[in-house]
C-alpha cells in the first residue's frame, strides 16, 4: 500500500511547483490537484518554450501520466476549456489522461461578477484577488448553495444553475457595480457542454484505490501555505486550505496515509496582491529581484512583490505541512548580490519574536542576518559539489534553522536546470 506524496508552496505562492511537479511526474503515474483553481498560474519551461497551467495538474505533459483534478478544487469550465485546448495543441488529445472530481465545485459567471463587486467595494483595504470568484465560490460551498461537476448530469441542472445565478443577481444589486454576463455565461454553458467528454469522478475512491494499488500519487498545492485561509495573512488569503490538511480534506485521503511533504521555497521571497509581507523591500535591491527573476504574476501579470528570504515564515510553514524535505528555487537569481539577507527573527514593539505572531502588519520588522553572496553565474550547475561554497553556506543555515533538508535546488527556469541530492 502506498502512501500520497505532497508537493506544495511554504510561502506566498509562486515558488515555483509547477515546474517541481513537472520534473518529478516520471516517478509518479497520478497527480492530482487538491484545491485551488484558476487563481493558480503554474509555469513550465521545456523544449525551449514556456507553459502556463491554471487548474489542470503539471503532470499533464509527461507520457502516461493520470491527472486528477480532485473535489476540492473550484472549476471555470471556460477557464479549464481554454487551457484543455491549449495543452491539446501541443501535446495532443487529453481525454484519457485528465479526470475530474464530481464534487468540484464549479465558478459561475455571477461568481466572477461577485468577487469583483466586492474587490471594487472594499476600495484601499481590498485583497487583491485574483478576480476569478475564488471567494465566492468557495462561500456558496460552505453556505451548503454550490453546484458541482456531478450536478451537471442531473436533469434538475439548468434550474439549479438559474436558481443559483439569480440568487447572485440579487447579493450583487446590493453593490454599486455594473456588469454584463451575457457573453460569458454563453461560453461557459458551452464550455460546461465540452467538458462533458472528460470522465467525472469519485476523486476518493480512485485516489485511494490507486494507493492500495501501490500505484505512486503525486499531490500538487496551489498558492502557498502564507495564503492558507487558517493560518495565513488574513483576511489577505486565498479561501481554501492550501497545507498539507487540504490534502486529506481536498482528495479524501487519510492523514496516516500521507507519506513525504516536499515544501517548495524562493530562495528569496515574493508576494502578489495586498497584505503584510515582512522583509518586503522598497528599494532598488527589491526591483532588482523583480528584473533577474521576472517576477510577474503567470495568472493576472502583475508585478510581484520582493524582498529577502523570512524564515521566521518558513519555519512556521515547516511546523504546520509536517515537511520532510524542502526544495530550493530560483537560487540563480541571487547569482549578482554582494549580500545577502535572512529575516531569523521579527521585532514588534521592541520585543524580539521568533515565531510567526498573529500581529502580522507593518508593526512587524524583521530581525537579519547577512551573508556573503557567491557573485557568479550557478545556472549551469548540476552537481551538489560543483556549487561555490558560499551557496553551500546559505544552503546549509537554511537546513539548520529549518532542521529539514534542502533535497532539490532549482537554478532556472527550464525542466533540466536542476540539482538533485
Ligand atoms: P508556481 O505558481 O509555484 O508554479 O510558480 P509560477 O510558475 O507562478 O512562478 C515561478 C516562476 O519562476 C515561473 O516563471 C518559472 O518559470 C520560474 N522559475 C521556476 N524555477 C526557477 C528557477 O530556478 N530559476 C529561475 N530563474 N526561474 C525559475
Ligand atoms: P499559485 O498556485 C500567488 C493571491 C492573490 C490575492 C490572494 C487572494 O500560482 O502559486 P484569490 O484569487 O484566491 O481570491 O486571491 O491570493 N493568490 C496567489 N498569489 N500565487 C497564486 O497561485 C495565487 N492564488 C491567489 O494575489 O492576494
Ligand atoms: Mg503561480
Amino acid at each position: 500500500m502506498k502512501k500520497i506524496d505532497v508537493v506544495l508552496g511554504l510561502q506566498w505562492g509562486d515558488e515555483g511547483k509547477g515546474k517541481v511537479v513537472d520534473v518529478l511526474t516520471p516517478d509518479y503515474k497520478v497527480i492530482a490537484r487538491f484545491q485551488g483553481g484558476p487563481n493558480a498560474g503554474h509555469s513550465l519551461v521545456f523544449d525551449g518554450e514556456g507553459f502556463v497551467l491554471h487548474t489542470v495538474p503539471s503532470g499533464i505533459f509527461r507520457e502516461d501520466s493520470v491527472n486528477v483534478i480532485g473535489n476540492g478544487v473550484v472549476i471555470d469550465p471556460v477557464i479549464l476549456m481554454d487551457e484543455i485546448r491549449a495543452i491539446e495543441q501541443k501535446a495532443g488529445d487529453i481525454t484519457d489522461k485528465l479526470q475530474i472530481a464530481k464534487r468540484a465545485h464549479l465558478i459561475l459567471p455571477t461568481h466572477r461578477m461577485l468577487d469583483a463587486a466586492s474587490e471594487a467595494a472594499k476600495g484601499k483595504s481590498k485583497i487583491g484577488s485574483t478576480l476569478k470568484g475564488i471567494g465566492p465560490t468557495y462561500m456558496d460551498k460552505t453556505g451548503r448553495n454550490g453546484l458541482r461537476i456531478g450536478d451537471l448530469l442531473s436533469p434538475e441542472f439548468m434550474n439549479r444553475y438559474n436558481a443559483l445565478k439569480n440568487k447572485h443577481i440579487g447579493l450583487l444589486s446590493q453593490y454599486d457595480f455594473q456588469y454584463d454576463i451575457t457573453d460569458y455565461e454563453k461560453q461557459w454553458l458551452q464550455a460546461v457542454e465540452e467538458l462533458r467528454r472528460f470522465r467525472f469522478i469519485e476523486s476518493e475512491i480512485v485516489v485511494n484505490g490507486y494507493l492500495d494499488d501501490d500505484v505512486p500519487v503525486l499531490a500538487e498545492g496551489a498558492q502557498g501555505s502564507m495564503l492558507d485561509i487558517d493560518f495565513g495573512t488574513y483576511p489577505f488569503v486565498t479561501s481554501s486550505n492550501t497545507m498539507t490538511a487540504g490534502v486529506c480534506t481536498g482528495l479524501g485521503v487519510a492523514p496516516c496515509r500521507v507519506g513525504k511533504v516536499m515544501g517548495i521555497f524562493k530562495a528569496y521571497c515574493t508576494r502578489v496582491g495586498s497584505g503584510p509581507f515582512p522583509t518586503e523591500l522598497f528599494d532598488d535591491t527589491g526591483e532588482s529581484l523583480r528584473q533577474i527573476g521576472h517576477e510577474f504574476g503567470a495568472t493576472t501579470g502583475r508585478p510581484r512583490r520582493c524582498g529577502w528570504l523570512d524564515l521566521v515564515a518558513l519555519k512556521y510553514a515547516v511546523m504546520m505541512n509536517g515537511v520532510t524535505e524542502l526544495i530550493m528555487m530560483k537560487s540563480d537569481v541571487l547569482n549578482s548580490f554582494k549580500t545577502i539577507k535572512v529575516a531569523t527573527a521579527y521585532e514588534i514593539g521592541g520585543q524580539r519574536v521568533d515565531y510567526f505572531p498573529f500581529e502580522s502588519g507593518e508593526e512587524v520588522k524583521p530581525v537579519y542576518q547577512e551573508f556573503r553572496g557567491w557573485d557568479c553565474d550557478i545556472t549551469g550547475v548540476r552537481r551538489y559539489e560543483d556549487f561555490p561554497q558560499a551557496f553551500k553556506d546559505y544552503v546549509a543555515f537554511i537546513e539548520k534553522e529549518t532542521g529539514c533538508p534542502i533535497r532539490i535546488i532549482s537554478v532556472g527556469p527550464d525542466r533540466s536546470e536542476i540539482v538533485l541530492r
